[in-house]
C-alpha cells in the first residue's frame, strides 16, 4: 500500500534528522542511532498514523509521536538481544547493538532511547493535553503495565523462576504485555493526536490489542518456520526455553488463533470511516514472513 509506504518513508526521515544532532561523545550518538535506523518494518509507526487518519490527525503531528515509539521500540530491541536476556547476535540483518558497542553502551542506548522518546513527544507541536494523554498511555503500555513487565514474565517464566501457573496463562499474559501493549499504544496515541469519542477510542483499544497479541503469535511462529536470513535475527526460542503459543497449542493451532484475532480486529472497526489502512496492517501482522 502506497501510503503505508509514505508513513515508513516519513517516519525514517525524522528519526534520522533526529540522528544529525550532536551528542558527546560520538560513539554513543552512533550506539543510539544504530538500532533505530536499521531499517525495521516500522509497523508501529505505521498505526500511529493509520490510526490518527480516523479521527482527523495531520501527518505533521503524527510524525513526532510514530518516530518516537519507534525509538522507544528499538531501545526495547536492543535490551531485549542483551546476553542477560536473550542473548541474540543479530537484528535486522545486522549484528545486535551490543555486539558492536559492547554492552555497556548498549545497555545505555537503551536507557537513552527510552527516555528521548518522552522528550520528543514532550517537545512536539501537538496541545499540551493531547501530549498529557499520548504520555500516559506510552508510559503505562511500555512500562511496568505493559511491555517491562511482559519481558519480566518472559524470563521468569523461560527460567523457571514463577512457579504454580499454567503456560496458557503464562504465555496469554506474556503475549498481551511484552507486545500487544505497545503495539495498542501506537494505535491509540495516533488516535489521540485527533479528535476521538470515547467510543471510537474504545474500539481501536480492542483492535490494538487483538492485533498485538496476533503479531506475537506470528513472530513466534515465524521462529519455528521462518527463514533466519529473512527474519534479519537468530531464531532462538528454543535455546532459550522461551514460552510461546507454538510450544503451548502447537505450530497450526498457532497460527490459526492469530488468523481469529486478526478477523476479530477487523470487525471491531468495521464500519468506522478511514479504517482501510487499519484493516490493511491487520492482514500484513498474520501474512508477513519477517
Ligand atoms: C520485533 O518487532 C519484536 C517483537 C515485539 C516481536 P518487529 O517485528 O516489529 O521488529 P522490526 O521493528 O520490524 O525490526
Ligand atoms: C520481543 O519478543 C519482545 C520485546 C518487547 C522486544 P521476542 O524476544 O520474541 O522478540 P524478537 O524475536 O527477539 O524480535
Ligand atoms: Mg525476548
Ligand atoms: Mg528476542
Ligand atoms: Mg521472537
Amino acid at each position: 500500500m502506497e501510503t503505508l509506504k509514505h508513513y515508513k518513508e516519513i517516519t525514517d526521515n525524522f528519526i534520522e534528522e533526529l540522528s544529525r544532532r550532536r551528542i558527546f561523545p560520538k560513539v554513543f550518538q552512533e550506539a543510539l542511532f544504530y538500532t533505530p535506523k536499521s531499517g525495521g518494518k516500522r509497523i508501529r509507526a505505521m498505526l500511529v498514523f493509520s490510526a490518527g487518519k480516523i479521527t482527523g490527525a495531520k501527518e505533521e503531528h503524527l510524525v513526532h509521536i510514530a518516530s518516537a515509539i519507534e525509538l522507544l521500540h528499538a531501545y526495547s530491541l536492543i535490551h531485549d538481544d542483551l546476553p542477560v536476556m536473550d542473548n541474540d547476535d543479530f537484528r535486522r540483518g545486522k549484528p545486535a547493538n551490543h555486539k558492536v558497542f559492547g554492552e555497556d553502551l548498549a545497555l545505555l542506548a537503551g536507557d537513552g532511547l527510552n527516555t528521548y522518546t518522552f522528550n520528543v513527544i514532550a517537545n512536539a507541536p501537538i496541545d499540551d493535553t493531547k501530549k498529557v494523554k499520548i504520555i500516559q498511555w506510552l508510559s503505562n503500555n511500555a512500562g511496568i503495565g505493559g511491555m517491562v513487565v511482559g519481558q519480566v514474565v518472559d524470563v521468569l517464566t523461560a527460567r523457571e523462576r514463577l512457579k504454580g501457573y499454567s503456560n496458557k496463562r503464562l504465555v496469554n499474559f506474556i503475549h498481551k504485555h511484552k507486545t500487544a501493549k505497545l503495539i495498542q499504544a501506537s494505535v491509540i496515541c495516533g488516535a489521540l493526536c485527533g479528535n476521538a469519542s470515547e467510543t471510537i477510542l474504545k474500539r481501536l483499544e480492542q483492535f490494538g490489542l487483538y492485533i498485538g497479541v496476533a503479531f506475537q503469535i506470528i513472530d513466534d511462529y515465524l521462529d519455528v518456520v521462518g527463514d533466519e536470513k529473512k527474519l534479519g535475527k537468530k531464531k532462538v526460542d528454543e535455546i532459550n526455553n522461551t514460552l510461546t503459543y507454538p510450544k503451548t497449542y502447537g505450530l497450526e493451532k498457532s497460527y490459526q488463533m492469530a488468523q481469529k484475532l486478526k478477523d476479530m480486529a477487523i470487525e471491531e472497526i468495521d464500519g468506522l470511516d478511514g479504517a482501510d489502512e487499519l484493516k490493511y496492517i491487520a492482514k500484513l501482522v498474520v501474512e508477513r514472513d519477517r
